[in-house]
């Protein structure tokens, strides 16, 4: 792969599902070393996307790559991570077994699974049932099993949900400190207040993009204080350009 390439690239992707094509001919470039958000409403089509990228979605037409490969195949497997809306993880296990099994599964030690547990703010619970723990707990678990690999693409869908302000700094700092490190971090929220968090934000809204910017830009070119505000005004726009 070229130095400068982006790490994942989309282009004209569309997709349906269930008779419904939920992705319009979308494409971006997402690269290495920033948080890049990917925000839009309820149903906009951000886990199809993300879906597309770790390649879990069929697709109609369009192509992904995901450092040079195309999304899905087999060199990609250890190097990207997935973390689903709905927490991933086996009930029966501890959060520490859960971690270390993952962790083994990529070469890892007991150790790398303790340092990922403690990450995610989790060491507390390190011997509790995973399917005895509370939602937060849980998504913050399945961040811990995708974490202790070390990917060189994370793709986190709404991993912030649910969980409270403290750890969500937490674990916000912990996205920009894997950023800052060379990796490529793709988070998803529907919460416009972590917007202000990313690097760059994509702004999915009915399967199209209607803004790829950052959130100072975003902010200066909509004339608003506020990026909940600057996604309405970009709506209002569209829809008098009808
Ligand atoms: N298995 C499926 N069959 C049919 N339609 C689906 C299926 N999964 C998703 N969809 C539809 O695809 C569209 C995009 O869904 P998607 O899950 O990508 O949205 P989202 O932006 O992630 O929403 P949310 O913020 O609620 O997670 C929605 O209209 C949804 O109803
Ligand atoms: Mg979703």
């Amino acid at each position: 792969m070229p130095p400068d390439s982006p790490t994942v690239s989309v282009e004209h992707l569309v997709v349906e599902r269930g008779h419904r094509t939920v992705l319009l001919d979308v494409s971006t470039s997402i690269p290495a070393g920033a948080v890049t958000g990917l925000l839009g409403p309820s149903g906009s089509g951000k886990t199809t996307l993300m879906r597309s990228i770790v390649g879990t979605q069929k697709v109609k037409s369009g192509t992904v790559t995901v450092l040079g490969e195309p999304a899905g195949s087999k060199p990609l497997r250890r190097r990207v991570a997935y973390v689903t809306q709905d927490a991933s993880i086996y009930p029966d296990l501890s959060v520490k077994s859960n971690v270390s099994y993952f962790a083994a599964l990529c070469g890892r030690s007991k150790e790398d699974a303790m340092a990922a547990i403690d990450a995610v703010g989790m060491h507390d619970h390190a011997n509790q049932l995973a399917g005895n723990l509370s939602g937060g707990q849980k998504t913050r678990t399945s961040l811990a099993c995708a974490l202790v690999c070390e990917p060189e693409v994370l793709v986190l869908d709404e991993p912030t949900v649910g969980l409270d302000p403290v750890i969500r700094e937490e674990l916000w700092n912990h996205f920009h400190d894997l950023a800052a490190a060379g990796k490529t971090v793709l988070v998803s929220s529907h919460v416009m207040d972590e917007a202000d968090r990313c690097d760059r934000l994509l702004l999915l809204r009915e399967g199209r993009f209607i803004a790829d910017d950052t959130p100072g830009d975003l902010r200066a070119s909509t004339g608003t204080d506020n990026l909940e505000s600057a996604f309405l005004h970009l709506i209002r726009e569209l829809e008098k350009a009808g």
